[in-house]
């Protein structure tokens, strides 16, 4: 089964002081995922917003919200993102001993459930939960910041992720210095969602709608579709 390319800007990239505006204007360049990144200064080296800033820009747009964890501890916070208006909520393999229930409590909850990895951690820790999951973030930088450089040997990461799915209707998702360069060598691999912040956000308002589409079309490309 083939799953569908998605492409999810990162609002980390927008202007926080019209977010909303950012958002709207992501939707109408194409966006088909919105990618929020919620941090908490404990688990990576930096803060960014929680569930109440989510529930107010869940108005900018109908587009799923791909919502990214980082943080520590998850498992108390899980049901305030559900009802702020996540679609998918993703959590890192490295956040807590608990990862499987965690995903439990997210599907529970009616989401959509996915496992983050960091760079340094192996393919090898989805295997124990793969039928309690629906996506797979590869970090292809060190999560934390945007606008670092993607990290080539995640590639072998994705194409052992893409294996050890086996057919089963699971996203694969890379994040992190996905440009129009990177996104086609990270669809080869077998990625399917690519999250990009500074690549979108970058030129303007203007500029988004050509942004978003170049990404796409480097990786239509290297799936062999029509751009
Ligand atoms: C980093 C975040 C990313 C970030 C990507 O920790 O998870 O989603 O926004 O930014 P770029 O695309 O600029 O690398
Ligand atoms: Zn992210």
């Amino acid at each position: 089964m083939v799953q569908p390319l998605r492409i999810a800007p990162s609002i980390l990239s927008a202007d926080f002081s019209r977010l909303g505006a950012e958002i709207a204007a992501i939707d109408k360049a194409g966006a088909d995922w919105i990618h929020l990144d919620v941090m908490d200064g404990h688990f990576v080296p930096n803060i960014t917003f929680g569930p109440a800033v989510i529930t107010h820009a869940r108005s900018a747009t109908k587009k799923p919200f791909d919502v990214h964890l980082m943080i520590a501890p998850v498992d108390p916070y899980l049901e305030a993102f559900a009802e702020a208006g996540a679609q998918t909520i993703t959590v890192h393999a490295e956040a807590g001993p608990h990862l499987d229930r965690s995903l439990q409590t997210i599907r529970d909850l009616g989401k959509r459930a996915g496992v983050a990895l960091n760079p340094a951690t192996p393919a090898a820790v989805i295997e124990p939960v793969l039928e309690r999951i629906d996506l797979i973030l590869v970090m292809t930088v060190n999560p934390g910041f945007g606008g670092q450089a993607f990290i080539p040997a995640m590639l072998e990461k994705i194409t052992q992720l893409k294996a050890m799915i086996a057919g089963r209707g699971i996203d694969i998702e890379v994040d992190g210095g996905i440009t129009p360069a990177t996104a086609g060598e990270a669809a080869r691999a077998g990625a399917n969602v690519l999250v990009a912040g500074s690549a979108v956000f970058k030129g303007g308002t203007s500029a988004y709608a050509g942004n978003i589409a170049a990404i796409r079309a480097a990786a239509q490309a290297a799936r062999g579709e029509d751009c």
